[in-house]
């Protein structure tokens, strides 16, 4: 899983890295604080300005390596007397990007890079004041995860690495626009000078760093927590996220003090082509608007970001090959900090359920032995963000859940803690987390470790014979009504009686692909589907009308595609649009309409998809 890199320069021909998603050489020399210092201009849509790194030199023979993806080099200096440094770009690599190569003299420890994005950055959306709710204003917005910060900034690009970081941002000042970074931040708009400086005094590695410049503006929830978002939407927000406070107080009962750690909780909310559900940015979660279903029911979301605070953020993947240990992690946590809220089980068990049946579905869909079913995945040679999936997240979960259900609660529970606070600002592997499972909890008892089965759920592909069953009494509702429906195709007779979000997705995701129109038109009929504004739902059913040629929708589903931008829910749509020719055409014309809109990542997926 290491790969080898061999430089021109001879002084140091081979260094081995564990990530084969990086270049740098960041076993050989460690960044210890990144100052970044950029102007925003909007009209070209570029970051420029400079990046200073201050080094600590393990091998002071190394030249340093850092990671860059299109970005323009003008100028390199070197330690404290800036002097012009050597600099030199590796070959492209479609994935990787290009290895910037730095000469350093022995004593530098400080190296100052001069540079510009381009404007088709792939961490980076540039968005037209017609794309934003006020419609005046340009929007900018960073996501950094998996390895887009290089797309940015020139930096060591590996979750296994992490430093401090310092920012001086200047926006324009005629535009009055806020700038919001993954850092200590302004609560309003310095309409003077444009200039915001930042701060983020803890060690974190460069997919954690975020950078979005934009019309804000800020809504209090509690004392160490509060809502950015365009001012058209930070109201509504706070209504559908007041219980954040509530899951702050849940979380901490589980894995301690949150703002000895990150200091706040605030929450940004993103206009709709932002291509995730949520991104965890220390000190500043990113939301994506579709979340807001107005009833408050798809605020787990809340929960999950909050949960990487810890899982993920304090203690990091040390590549993406490990990214259950992110992503499987943080969601055992956020089930639990739900059911926590809700003083019960009941909307805990049914996203359980719902996670065990995207794993089912996933797994069905492949080869039982496909190696990429592993949840230790290797990545070598292709693109990290393959890891976001069903096996990192569900078969992740699965994984947490059957050391829980082994365990019990409380010792998993114990065991958790000790692990986050063992590995504090590191970044880690499987390895050390069974080595901490065989230190504090095995501890040599061989009947025990058979029964955690630890090799087997890491390493081998499909999942465990003995995994854990996930009950759901709501789920089982459901089940007795989506029995009737398909017996009927009546949508008459069935009592949706105290349905929310979580009863609708697992009905409609669980109706045969192929019911027949009538069966949806009754639906449609009886529940406006095609109507309603909660996109969670809009997505699985959009999935059948196309599947079904319910062609009445396709006005609704081309809204859909236009407005929203969430991977997520928009690709599983266009999945089912390439099944006839026809469609595919169809499909094919809305995505040249809606791909200018869309963030690069989501512009990829889809391209991919309708090749
Ligand atoms: N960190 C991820 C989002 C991400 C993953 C961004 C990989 C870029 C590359 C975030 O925490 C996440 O998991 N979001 C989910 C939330 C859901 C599982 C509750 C999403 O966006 O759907
Ligand atoms: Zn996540």
């Amino acid at each position: 899983m290491s790969r080898e890199i061999s430089l021109s320069d001879s002084s140091c021909a081979i260094i081995l890295t564990p990530d084969p998603h990086t270049f740098s050489n960041y076993t050989a020399i460690e960044i210890k604080h990144l100052h970044i210092d950029l102007a925003v201009d909007f009209d070209r849509q570029v970051l420029s300005g400079k990046v200073e790194l201050n080094l600590r030199r393990k091998d002071t023979h190394a030249p340093l390596i850092l990671d860059t993806r299109s970005l323009k080099i003008e100028d390199v200096y070197l330690g404290a007397d800036r002097a012009e440094g050597q600099w030199s770009f590796g070959e492209e690599d479609v994935i990787l990007g290009k290895a910037l190569t730095i000469k350093l003299r022995p004593e530098d420890d400080k190296v100052e890079i001069a540079y510009s994005t381009h404007a088709n950055a792939s961490g980076l959306q540039w968005l037209t004041p017609l794309q934003t709710l006020g419609g005046k204003k340009p929007y900018l917005f960073s996501v950094s995860e998996a390895i887009h910060a290089r797309s940015w900034m020139p930096i060591q690009d590996t979750p296994a690495s992490r430093f401090t970081y310092s920012a001086r941002i200047s926006v324009p000042p005629q535009l009055q626009l806020l700038a919001l970074m993954s850092a200590k931040n302004p609560k309003k708009r310095n309409l003077k000078t444009g200039v915001y400086r930042f701060k983020m005094n803890r060690p974190i590695p460069a997919y954690l760093i975020s950078l979005t410049v934009a019309d804000l503006r800020f809504r209090p929830l509690g004392p160490t927590n509060g809502i950015y978002g365009e001012k058209e939407i930070v109201d509504i927000a706070s209504w559908e996220f007041a219980d954040t406070e509530k899951m702050i107080s849940a979380a901490e009962q589980i894995a301690g003090p949150y703002t000895d750690l990150w200091d706040r909780f605030d929450l940004l909310i993103m206009p709709p082509s932002f291509p995730y559900g949520g991104m965890e940015n220390p000190t500043l979660t990113y939301v994506s608007p579709s979340v807001i279903a107005q009833d408050r029911s798809l605020v787990s979301i809340i929960a999950h970001e909050l949960a990487h605070s810890w899982s993920g953020n304090l203690v990091t993947n040390a590549t993406w090959n490990q990214f259950f240990l992110n992503e499987g992690l943080t969601r055992y946590f956020e089930f639990l900090i739900m059911e926590s809220i809700d003083g019960n089980r009941r909307n805990a068990d049914m996203n359980r359920v719902l996670s065990y049946q995207r794993l089912k579905e996933h797994l069905n869909a492949v080869d039982p032995l496909d190696p990429d079913t592993r949840l230790v995945m290797d990545l070598s040679n292709r693109d990290p963000e393959l890891s976001v999936g069903a096996i990192a997240y569900e078969k992740g979960y699965l994984f947490f859940q059957s050391l829980e259900d082994v365990l019990g609660r409380k010792a998993f529970l114990e065991f958790l803690r000790s692990y986050l606070k063992t590995f504090s600002f590191q970044s880690v592997t499987a390895d050390k987390l069974i080595a901490h499972l065989q230190a504090k909890v095995i501890q040599g008892d061989k009947e025990l470790e058979s029964r955690l089965n630890l090799d087997e759920w890491l390493y081998k592909p499909g999942l465990p014979k003995a995994h854990p069953v996930i009950r759901s009494e709501e789920f089982e509702k459901v089940s007795t009504q989506l029995s009737r429906f398909i017996k009927s195709h009546d949508a008459e007779e069935i009592d949706t009686q105290g349905w929310n979000t979580l009863h609708w997705v697992a009905f409609l995701k669980s109706l045969p692909l192929h019911i027949g129109k009538p069966a949806l038109v009754g639906l449609d009929k009886k529940f406006g589907f095609t109507q309603i504004k909660n996109a969670e739902i809009l997505s699985p059913w959009f999935v059948l009308a196309v599947e079904n040629s319910y062609s009445e929708t396709y006005p609704s589903i081309k809204s859909f595609l236009l407005e929203a931008g969430r991977i997520k829910l928009i690709k599983p749509v266009y999945v089912a649009l390439t099944h006839t020719p026809e469609s595919l055409q169809w499909a094919r014309e809305v995505f040249a309409n809606a791909k200018p809109r869309y963030h690069p990542a989501t512009q990829s997926v889809i391209s991919a998809i309708l090749k």
